[in-house]
């Protein structure tokens, strides 16, 4: 099958919102990433997102929602504090995750009480639920373990033939995944850091418990290697370069390329700006991968704001404890 892609006019959203509805697979933008897309309530729908990604097991999917209404229609009920936070930040890249009601399909939940849901602030994406009108399951639309896709041809080269249709909205304009709260009664709790910086919710709520590296996963997010491109990452500056002569270096600088000479080089954000360098992140990698190189030396960023994403997602790549197939098997 040829990859569909196509612009995301009205057109070809409506298009989109037929195929999900009719439980086909279409990727999609949103502010974050891009998603790749099942109606939540199919279960048969939802099955596929698994088979296209090559998930090793069944995790739990975050569900995109149009309005309140449509969270209301899948949670048992909104605490005061997730209200709050709805209130504050949707549409936009938090995601919350609540007691579901009997009717999401546990393939949604990977059998959890709780479903993972938020509004995203892409237009497209905001579109494409309202035409399907259902709620729609996605996880990025990476196959699992792998880059995130922050472009419509990020995904054509990883998933292209085996989606119904792919949406093109252009790049993602955070490029790092949506943050993960958990809420249970006055209890706020990181499960993924992400687009919206933890100071953010913090402001609002207060401090919050930080479980992104808890032994046993809540998330696959959490897992030790995890995002990674197929080359080892190494974080750190050219200062601790130490390769074979052969090796063929890849290296991702904060802001200034390196003054020693590395085969392939690109820069996250000349000015320092964590939100370019976010928006950034995944396209540079991938860049670097296809550049044909053997190792990827990745600079720390500064650990505030979109740098704990960053540097979370870098921290995971660069994880080399366990071989990749073993870290899948022992999530949670
Ligand atoms: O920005 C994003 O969140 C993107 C775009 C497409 O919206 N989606 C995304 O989905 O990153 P995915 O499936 O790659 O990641 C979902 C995260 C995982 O870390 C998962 O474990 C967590 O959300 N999650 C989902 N449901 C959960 C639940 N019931 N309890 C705990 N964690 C949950
Ligand atoms: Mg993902």
């Amino acid at each position: 099958m040829a990859p569909q892609v196509r612009p995301a006019t009205p057109e070809a959203i409506a298009e989109a919102g037929r195929i999900i509805a009719s439980g086909g697979l279409v990727a999609f933008p949103t502010e974050t990433v891009y998603g790749l897309g099942a109606h939540a309530l199919d279960p048969m729908a939802v099955a596929r997102i698994f088979e296209v990604k090559q998930r090793p097991r069944f995790d739990p999917l975050i569900v995109h929602v149009a309005d309140v209404g449509m969270a209301e229609s899948l949670w048992q009920f909104i605490p005061a504090i997730a209200r709050q936070l709805i209130q504050a930040f949707w549409p936009g890249p938090l995601t919350l995750v609540l007691p579901k009601r009997a009717h999401v399909p546990d393939i949604v939940t990977a059998g959890l009480p709780t479903v993972a849901v938020r509004m995203p602030g892409h237009p497209v994406a905001l579109a494409l639920i309202r035409a399907a009108s259902v709620p729609i399951a996605a996880p990025s639309a990476n196959p699992f373990g792998y880059l995130s896709p922050t472009r419509a041809e990020h995904v054509v080269a990883m998933l292209g033939d085996r989606v119904d249709l792919i949406l093109d909205g252009g790049p993602c304009p955070y490029g790092v995944e949506s943050t993960v709260i958990l809420i249970e009664g006055d209890r706020v709790a990181v499960l993924r850091p992400g687009a919206l910086p933890i100071e953010d919710v913090e402001r609002m709520v207060g401090p919050v418990d930080i479980r992104t590296r808890s032994a046993r996963p809540q998330s696959p997010g959490q897992l030790p290697r995890h995002y990674a491109p197929r080359v080892p990452v190494r974080i750190g500056t050219y200062t601790t370069i130490r390769e074979p002569p052969d090796r063929h270096i890849g290296y991702l600088a904060w802001q200034t390329p390196p003054p020693v000479n590395v085969d392939a080089v690109e820069v996250l954000s000349p000015t320092g700006n964590l939100r370019e360098a976010a928006a950034r992140l995944f396209d540079c990698l991938h860049r670097l991968e296809a550049a044909g190189v053997d190792v990827i030396y990745a600079e720390p960023v500064p650990e505030v704001g979109l740098g704990r994403a960053i540097m979370d997602r870098l921290q995971r790549m660069a994880h080399d404890g366990t071989p990749r197939g073993d870290a899948e098997k022992n999530c949670g």
